[in-house]
């Protein structure tokens, strides 16, 4: 065969064979996240010495790097674990898993139209914007919230300040508000978009941690009669530090009045609308011109799976639709890469549109009131002993708790350190954060494969590892 002839790049074994291989790490890895595991192993000398290495001049043999690459993956900290606490994580669903090694095998491109691939994110948008409730109009999927929630104010940028996509901002003042717990992803877009983290206006919240439509309704008068712009109102539902949700309903009052832009980051908690016993807490919902939704949080697919979802297809187009040469519209056409930020797009609803086809909504809803349960189940435990406190009943899935021993004066030095001693530990993984200057134990509960036993454990521990450290 000459050079030119076949792949130039073959593997050592024939394909079906490294397959086989990758299929078994795969398969053990998901025996290994059935249960918690006692410890999370360190990084042993095989793995610290790859660590070290440069740029590979020599091939080694494919099942000789396939176990390397899982020994990798087995000493990182894999957020599908059940006893896996910090952040908001996520958990790999085995059928978005496998989605993934599909779409990927395929590597469509969702820039432009892909044909099938095409339709079926339109259709994985509408049964997203379905199981949330909203009455969207158009959508795509995205990388995640950070996208999501640049794309719908780039939008509401433009519904705003008509032809500042293409003139800039000049010296037009504008502003968005939000409340003080918004996600940072909020304050990166306003200063992506020329408008300004000076011009981001953090509002008080109430004693529910949730923003307070007054204080928004007096900011945006102020503005107005200031002659600065309002772009977009931000509500979120379900913020990443407690899962409050701001009152949507009557932000969207606020928002009507004004002819204001209202965008929901429900990037983490809009999953939860999708409950009939939840939906109360996100009425208005529908109002929202624009919202956030990552399938990758709580509908646990794998990373990246964000949505965005607006009601008027036609502000997505206002923002991003262009004509390039290297583009060619044929008929007149207008692709993907006209409603969204990105340009090569993986095929990210497959995996949306397969977990929704193989389980159904009902077992979403019932995986998500699960994680509920177990969230009032933490509350619960936590108020039995004088030495665990928590700041305040759940509204979703965060339980933000502390260690309080008798004796120990410095209860945020303590909790701060207990948070580390529970990472070296590792049998729960859980991060701290702070509220109002004091350091909680920010427990969230977004994985389909934790138990109640798991919940049971992460009490124990933590009242364990906080009393050998009060000494
Ligand atoms: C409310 C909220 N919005 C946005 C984001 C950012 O999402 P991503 O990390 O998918 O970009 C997060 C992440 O935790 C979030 O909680």
């Amino acid at each position: 065969m000459s050079e030119l002839e076949g792949p130039s790049l073959r593997l050592d074994v024939p394909r079906q064979e490294a397959l086989r291989h990758a299929v078994e790490i795969i398969a053990q890895a998901w025996r290994s996240f059935d249960r918690f595991r006692p410890e999370e192993p360190p990084l042993d000398e095989r793995v610290l010495a790859l660590l070290r290495s440069g740029l590979p001049e020599q091939g080694v043999p494919v099942h000789e790097a396939l176990n390397d690459a899982a020994r990798v993956l087995d000493e990182s900290i894999a957020q599908p674990r059940p006893r896996y606490f910090a952040f908001i994580g996520s958990s790999g669903l085995e059928i978005g898993a496998i989605a993934d090694a599909l779409a990927a095998t395929y590597d469509i491109n969702l820039a432009v139209d892909a044909r099938a691939a095409t339709v079926i994110e339109q259709q994985a948008v509408r049964w997203v914007a379905a199981f949330v409730g909203y009455p969207a109009g158009g959508g795509a999927f995205t990388s995640g919230g950070t996208i999501s929630n640049m794309t719908a104010l780039s939008a509401a940028r433009e519904r705003a300040l008509p032809g500042s996509r293409h003139g800039g901002m000049a010296s037009r003042a504008a502003a968005v508000y939000c409340s003080r717990e918004v996600h940072y992803s909020i304050t990166r877009a306003v200063e992506l978009l020329g408008i300004g983290s000076a011009n981001l206006r953090a509002l008080p919240i109430d004693e529910r941690r949730r923003l307070r439509p007054d204080a928004l309704a007096e900011a945006i008068d102020r503005d107005l009669a200031a002659g600065i712009t309002p772009v977009a109102v931000v509500a979120t539902a379900g913020t990443t530090l407690t899962g409050a949700i701001d009152p949507i309903e009557e932000i969207a009052e606020v928002c009507e009045a004004r002819g204001v832009w209202l965008h929901v980051d429900g990037a983490y908690g809009l999953p939860a609308a999708g409950l009939p016993s939840m939906r109360p807490a996100f009425a208005g919902l529908e109002r929202a011109d624009s919202v956030s939704v990552d399938a990758h949080k709580w509908l646990y697919l794998p990373k990246a799976c964000g949505v965005v979802l607006v009601r008027r297809q036609e502000d997505l187009l206002a923002a991003f639709a262009h004509r390039e040469g290297y583009l060619p519209h044929q008929r007149h056409e207008l692709h993907a890469v006209d409603i969204t930020l990105e340009y090569s797009r993986p095929f990210r609803a497959l995996k949306a549109w397969l977990a929704f086809r193989v389980h159904g909504a009902p077992a979403f809803r019932r995986a998500i009131e699960r994680n509920l349960a177990e969230a009032r189940l933490l509350y619960e435990e936590v108020g039995r002993y004088e030495d665990l406190e928590a700041l305040a009943p759940p509204q979703l899935s965060i339980v933000p708790f502390r260690h309080v021993p008798p004796g120990v004066a410095d209860v945020n030095r303590h909790n701060a350190a207990l948070a580390e001693a529970l990472q070296a530990d590792g049998r729960v993984y859980l991060a701290s954060a702070l509220i109002d200057g004091e350091v909680y134990l920010r427990p969230c509960f977004v994985n389909f494969r934790t138990t109640e036993e798991d919940v049971l454990a992460l009490v124990e521990i933590v009242r364990e590892l906080g009393a050998r450290l009060a000494g």
